[in-house]
């Protein structure tokens, strides 16, 4: 199986935190409330379904998952 990479978009994301509720492994709040990717962004094996999962859960189409 690929790796898969997340990455939040500053411009779009607006801290509706559904990302940090469905997959807390992968994303973490700042001091505003807009979430950031964990580390370097690369998605443990295992949390697969959950990167897909927020991605499809954010209301502001702002994280981005890609396949390396
Ligand atoms: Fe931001 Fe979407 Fe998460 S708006 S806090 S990336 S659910």
């Amino acid at each position: 199986m690929s790796k898969l990479k997340i990455r939040v978009d500053q411009d779009k994301c607006q801290g509706h935190a559904r990302c940090k509720s469905l997959a807390p492994e992968l994303f973490e709040l700042d001091e505003y409330g807009n979430a950031h990717e964990v580390g370097d962004g690369s998605v443990p094996a295992g949390l697969e379904d959950k990167a897909w999962l927020a991605q499809t859960n954010c209301p502001e189409i702002a994280i981005e998952v890609t396949e390396e």
